[in-house]
Parts: structure tokens; sequence; C-alpha cells
């Protein structure tokens, strides 16, 4: 039996999406191919469209038109929870943890998600091996008994990737993660999306150039809800005169785009 070459390698392979709200085509005719294990951007003036494709993977908003084909499984009509047990993680534009619980408990919790009841009713008292690994990935070991709302912002999306790594995604969605973010903060949010991709794909949306730079494999660029530049590199959108006129266009040099 012969496979197609890109089920081997395309972790996410979306074509030809379609998101019409009341007569406005959010997203309009997307393709984007996200490899097993890269560190795939995607960037876009404001209203390009990035969160609408974040949202048609996770089953967030229902697409008009197109495929999301995820690990060989169409999720165009699946519920979210189903889409979340097949593997696929997301972080929203703002933080979503438990303020009043602990940075451990939170952990706690997320791991608990994909567990069965009879394993939550058995399993030991103390710090799980999940959660020791996700404390230790996201560097919050020395937090881990203060209640999440006492956190800086930084730390709280560190938590929030934590949470999903509890979950044991096979891809990870961020949404702008170092929004508000100081420049020391940026570069630890980096070297952990560096780290979660030895055993999971992201696909991350984000303006900063500096950090696609440092931290992207490949780039697919967006604007008006149509794929301008697909699989590039980020020496080739920053060469490409077309992307730069657009963000110029939109008021901020691509340089300086920063969330
Ligand atoms: N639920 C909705 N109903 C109607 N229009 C929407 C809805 N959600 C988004 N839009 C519109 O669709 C377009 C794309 O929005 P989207 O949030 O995907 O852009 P984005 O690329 O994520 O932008 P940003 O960089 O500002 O986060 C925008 O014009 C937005 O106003
Ligand atoms: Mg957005």
């Amino acid at each position: 039996m012969t496979t197609e070459p890109w089920l081997i390698d395309e972790l996410l392979k979306i074509r030809g999406l379609e998101v019409d709200f009341d007569g406005f085509k959010a997203v309009d005719g997307v393709d984007v191919d996200v490899k097993v294990g890269e560190v795939h951007f995607l960037i876009g003036p404001n209203g390009a469209g990035k969160t609408t494709v974040i949202d048609c993977i996770t089953g967030m908003t229902k697409p008009t038109g197109g495929s999301v084909l995820f690990d060989e499984t169409e999720l165009r009509g699946k519920k979210e929870n189903e889409i979340v047990k097949l593997g696929v993680g997301r972080t929203f534009q703002t933080a979503s943890v438990f303020e009043a619980l602990t940075v451990e408990d939170n952990l706690d919790l997320a791991a608990s998600f994909r567990m069965s009841t009879l394993k939550l009713l058995r399993r030991r008292r103390g710090t799980s091996e999940t959660v020791t690994k996700a404390l230790e990935s996201t560097g919050l070991e020395d937090v881990r008994a203060k209640p999440a709302g006492t956190l800086s912002h930084g730390q709280k999306q560190w938590l929030e990737i934590g949470m999903l790594l509890c979950q044991d995604p096979k891809l990870l969605l961020l949404d702008e993660p170092v929004a508000g973010m100081s420049p020391e903060e940026r570069t630890r949010t980096g070297e952990l999306i560096r780290l979660v991709a030895e055993s999971c794909t992201v696909l991350c949306v984000e303006h900063d150039m500096d950090f696609l730079r440092r931290f992207a494999d490949r780039v697919t660029v967006m604007d008006e809800g149509k794929v301008i530049k697909a699989n590039a590199t980020v020496a080739e959108v920053q060469a490409d005169e077309r992307i730069q006129e657009i963000y110029i266009g939109k008021g901020r040099g691509i340089e300086e785009v920063s969330a």
C-alpha cells in the first residue's frame, strides 16, 4: 500500500478554509501546512484572520467551507472537547488560569482532564510525574504553592502552557503568547516553546519579528483573510516587499511590529 507523502510529515493540513461572518469573509480560502515537530508561525496585520483560523482548528468557530485535517482526521464538524481529546491544545490572547488555586493545583486539575474517573479515584496523593515535569519545563517550581492570581503576566502565560502540557497534546496552538511581556519574559517564552517542540508540534500566532527570527522554523503570512505567503523562512518574509508594504500600510513596519 502506498501512503501519500504528506501523511507522513504533515500533522495539520488546512485546505480552502472559509469563514463567513454574515457576509464578511474573515477567512477566505486559506491553506496551511504544519509539519510534525516544527514551530510554525502564523503572522499578519490586525484583522487578518489569524485567531479565526485557530478557532476553526479548535472547533470554537464553525468554518463555512474547506477542510481541517489533523493527524489524518477531519476536525470539521467535531466538538471542541473531542478535538482536545484528539490532542489539540490552545492558549488564548489573555491567559485563562484559575486565579484562586495554587500553581500546582492548576496543573493538577489540567492533568486530571484526560484521566478516567477510575484513575482519578485511584491516584495517589502528592505531586504526579506529569505535574512535576510541567513545573520543571515552565520554571515555575519556586512559585508552585502560590495562588495563580499572584503571578506576573509572564508567569501566568507559562502556567497556561504548562497546563496544556499536562494534557499531553500533539499540537499546541498559541495565540500571541508574548503580548505585553518584557524582553526577558519573551526570551524565556521562546525557550519554553522550543522545549515544548521537542515533544509536540507548535502553531503560534505572533507579530514580533525579533521573536520570530529567534524561534520560528517556518512562517505563513495572512492578510485580509487570505494567505499571502506560505511556509516561508523569516528571512524570506523580511525580504518580501509586498509583506513590508502591507504592514507599513496598516500603520506599522514589520521590523518593529509587536503586539
Ligand atoms: N464573531 C465574529 N463576528 C464577526 N466578525 C468577526 C468575528 N470574529 C472576528 N471577526 C472579524 O474577522 C476579522 C478577522 O478577525 P481575527 O480576530 O481572526 O483577526 P486577527 O488576525 O486575529 O487579528 P489581531 O491581530 O487583531 O488579533 C476581523 O475583521 C474581525 O473583526
Ligand atoms: Mg487575533
